[in-house]
């Protein structure tokens, strides 16, 4: 019987798309690694499609690059211009004239539709430019697709499941008209709350379709084992509903009981379709869903919510790297939190687990974090409205919506924002952080870039250069007063795909919960010297290929 480990290698080895780094590339002189790569090295199969069929099927199109010899075998001679193309040389042509596009949109849609018509180009393209890319096919650019997706809609990428369909029965058919049964990994979202831009129903379809495609490019999962799935239980967003080319239901958001079962029997569908290992993992739920079903399924499903739990290990990540320029522990830093959402309070709770892993009890670590949402600060006169969450955060302060007024009289050493609030850190906030800290912790994770609570240039500037900052979505370098500061990017982005990657590979049941700080300990401590080596990087990074991220 095969062990653990030797699955892992054969699912690695199986892997078409690049692996993530060339030191997880198989030993081949070991003997028994060389008979495991033979045995399961993809092989060459006959397409089931031919001629001008198999031409339209992004997963076998190769375009120029089929041979004479596959040509003539499959039928699509003279089907295709007479010259030969190598991928490399496709792969060149189209970088080529993405970059000739006025606009990141038109640069997005160019790709869509590379990716409609030749899968393996497209992440061929992808691959060999994540970092030029990445701000394409993810944030901030994804935001802006989704927003106008009814101009750009033109082939359908994923299923829809909606409120109509609320049965297993219903939910397993639409599955099974997938076109493929070996479905590994699910993105999931119901459209309410995409990126920092609100509610936009099934036009959120972007964004399952963005982050898969980021599990090939930077985890090497195959693309055919990703599905990415809307739940279209309507949207409360009046424009769209008068938006004649909305994509989606037009009816109110469904919340309550019946919303819950259609969670719930998608759930059952899925599972029964594709596997109790299937990954599933919810991206972009509203605040009222999104702890709720983490809190349901987590021990029950392969799943995980990234915006809770994968913002947090990054963002933890980059505190604690930032502990090494401010060479104090996390648990010596108050953190001023604005937005009290499903980002900022996953956050909120994994500094405590670190805090009291340094030694403080909750209660002390709880009693650092200061949380500011749409209320105002957290304090105790709020208790009785408050989520149970949120309870252990409430301080014993005047009540107060002023940030500065909460800067001024906590002083933290970290200012953190997941508010969907664009500029909300104001300059004298800033410069509020920079006179009681020799190095300021700032950073402004609220997606996409127009939605960020400051922007990289306002806080370099306020700040002289002292501030360690990190946004959500990625900022250009700031030059000032002759130096060139490199904005780190803060984003679940930089370990997602990694998550993936391991639940997938070994066929996990669950997510276990302490798998994030397992993640983040071992890579900065270990892999990640930080800031000698890499100053300019606010994160580690897990699985991306340090290369392609890295400037050179
Ligand atoms: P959410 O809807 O759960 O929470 C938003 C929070 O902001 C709520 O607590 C709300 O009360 C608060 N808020 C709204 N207006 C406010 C105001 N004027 N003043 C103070 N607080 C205000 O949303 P979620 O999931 O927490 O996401 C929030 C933002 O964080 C989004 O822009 C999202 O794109 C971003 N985000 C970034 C991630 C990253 O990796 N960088 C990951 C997840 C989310």
């Amino acid at each position: 019987m095969l062990n653990r480990f030797s699955l892992a290698s054969i699912r690695r080895i199986s892997t078409t798309a690049r692996c993530c780094s060339d030191k997880n590339e198989p030993d081949l002189s070991d003997p028994k690694t060389l008979a495991l790569h033979k045995l399961y090295r993809p092989e060459r199969i006959t397409p089931s499609k031919r001629g001008i069929d198999l031409l339209k099927q992004p997963g076998l199109n190769k375009g120029m690059a089929f041979s004479l010899h596959e040509r003539q075998y499959l039928g699509i001679h003279g089907l295709l211009p007479p010259a030969f193309m190598t991928e490399e040389q496709q792969a060149y042509r189209i970088i080529t004239k993405l970059r000739q596009q006025p606009d990141n949109l038109a640069k997005y849609i160019q790709l869509d539709s590379l990716q409609d018509r030749n899968e393996k180009l497209y992440y061929r393209v992808l691959c060999d430019n994540v970092k030029e890319l990445m701000p394409i096919v993810y944030t901030p650019t994804v935001g802006q697709a989704c927003q106008h997706f009814g101009f750009i809609y033109r082939n359908p990428k994923g299923l829809y499941v909606t409120i109509n369909d609320n049965s297993i029965s219903k939910i397993y058919q639409i599955l099974a008209n997938w076109h493929t049964e070996n479905v590994r990994a699910i993105v999931i979202t119901d459209g309410e709350r995409i990126l920092g831009l609100g509610d936009l129903g099934t036009y959120g379809i972007g964004i399952p379709v963005g982050k898969l495609a980021l599990y090939v490019a930077l985890a090497g999962i195959r693309p055919e084992w990703c599905l990415p799935v809307i739940l279209d239980v309507g949207t409360d967003n009046t424009e769209l509903l008068n938006d004649p080319f909305y994509t989606g239901l037009r009816r109110k958001r469904v919340r309550g009981p019946e919303y819950d079962s259609l969670v719930d029997n998608f759930m059952k569908a899925a599972t029964k379709r594709f596997g109790r290992d299937t990954l599933i993992q919810f991206e972009d739920f509203g605040n009222q869903n999104a702890y709720r079903l983490l809190d349901r399924y987590k021990g029950e499903y392969c799943m995980f919510n990234d915006d809770i739990q994968g913002t947090a290990a990054v963002v933890v990540a980059g505190l604690l790297a930032s502990t090494r320029v401010t060479k104090k522990k996390l648990s010596q830093e108050k953190i001023v939190f604005l937005g009290a959402g499903g980002a900022a309070t996953g956050v909120a709770e994994m500094c405590v687990r670190q805090m009291m892993d340094e030694g403080l009890t909750e209660e002390e670590a709880c009693g650092r974090i200061y949380m500011v949402d749409i209320e105002g600060l957290i304090t105790t006169s709020r208790i009785k409205s408050l989520g149970e969450r949120h309870v252990k955060f409430a301080k014993d302060l005047p009540d107060t919506k002023n940030l500065l007024e909460v800067v001024r009289t906590v002083k933290p050493g970290a200012l953190i924002g997941a508010s969907t609030v664009a500029g909300a850190f104001t300059e004298e906030i800033i410069r509020e952080m920079a006179k009681n800290n020799p190095r300021p912790i700032i950073f402004a994770l609220s997606n996409p870039t127009s939605k960020a609570e400051c922007t990289a240039e306002t806080a370099y500037r306020c700040t002289n250069g002292a501030v360690l900052f990190a946004s959500g979505s990625p900022f250009e370098n700031v030059e000032l007063n002759g130096k060139l500061y490199k904005p780190g990017q803060g984003n679940n982005a930089y370990i997602f795909p990694g998550v993936a990657l391991g639940a997938v590979l070994f066929a996990e049941m669950f997510i276990r919960q302490n798998l994030y700080s397992v993640e983040y300990d071992e890579l900065i401590n270990k892999t990640y010297e930080w800031p000698a080596k890499d100053s300019k990087h606010g994160f580690p990074v897990p699985v991306l290929r340090r290369t392609s991220m890295d400037e050179e």
